[in-house]
């Protein structure tokens, strides 16, 4: 691996109870790019960011990440990783703020210094006024928002966020979109998933498509579309399946 290698995986699988959800595949993520997996529903996209953060054991190959296998040095990646699931898992009894400084405390973070981060972290969302509000009390923008900021807290050295955007109206995705640029742009290597193409086409530098866990193809939007003579990368994926993305 070398050093702007982030993310290495080779023949990388994942067997649930008999079902290969992610079957044999390869990729790596480059320092400070912005890498997505694009897919349809059942892909094994969430299945592949679990494994490299370290909630699911590969069933079979090979998975380094930040230079570590997961195997042995999952705590040690855990520790650098900024992780935005795919499921709300925000605590709804607590408040904007206590949902922040409670997740501080899993990575040890001093509360001067979580108290400091979160003052930042909210700024960086917009959230600032929303400090004291039930997180039940949130729109689905602002949720994403919040557990993106949450994300951040121990100043990861990647960010993975899956699905950031899926359920949100168009004004609420623009504005998630905005902060990612905004993380890159500061040179946070991020990991995104998405079954919107024009998230894809929008926030990735490279991305690979997948399918019933398996790699169809790996480039950078531009590329996948003038190799495949596509107007988009629907397209793409239509050309390459037979199918559309969105079923
Ligand atoms: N815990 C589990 N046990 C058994 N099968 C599972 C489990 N989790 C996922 N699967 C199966 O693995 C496949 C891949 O699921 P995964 O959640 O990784 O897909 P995805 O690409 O993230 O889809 P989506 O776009 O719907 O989020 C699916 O067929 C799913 O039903
Ligand atoms: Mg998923």
């Amino acid at each position: 691996m070398n050093d702007n290698t982030v993310i290495k995986a080779h023949n990388l699988t994942k067997v649930y109870d008999g079902f290969t959800a992610v079957n044999h595949i390869d990729f790596a993520v480059r320092r400070q790019e912005c890498f997505g997996f694009l897919g349809p529903n059942g892909a094994g996209k969430t299945t592949t960011v679990k494994m490299i953060s370290c909630f699911l054991e590969p069933t079979d190959g090979s998975l380094e990440v930040l230079g570590m296998p997961v195997r042995t040095e999952f705590r040690r990646i855990k520790a650098r990783l900024g992780v935005a699931h795919q499921e709300n898992n925000l605590d709804p009894d607590l408040t904007v703020w206590d949902n922040l400084r409670v997740y501080a405390r899993y990575f040890d973070i001093d509360a001067a210094t979580a108290a400091r981060r979160s003052e930042e972290l909210l700024s960086f969302i917009g959230l600032t006024g929303k400090r004291n509000s039930a997180v039940d009390d949130l729109s689905g923008g602002m949720k994403r928002r919040l557990i993106l900021a949450r994300s951040l807290l121990n100043k990861p050295d990647l960010l993975i966020l899956d699905e950031p955007t899926t359920g949100l109206d168009p004004q609420a995705r623009h504005h998630v979109w905005d902060l990612v640029r905004r993380l890159k742009s500061e040179g946070t290597t991020v990991l995104l998933t998405t079954h919107y193409m024009d998230e894809a086409t929008q926030l990735c530098d490279r991305l690979l498509i997948m399918d019933r866990g398996k790699i169809l193809t790996e480039g950078s939007p531009g590329d996948l579309m003038e190799r495949y003579e596509a107007a988009n990368l629907e397209d793409v994926f239509l050309k390459l399946t037979g199918r559309d993305l969105a079923e």
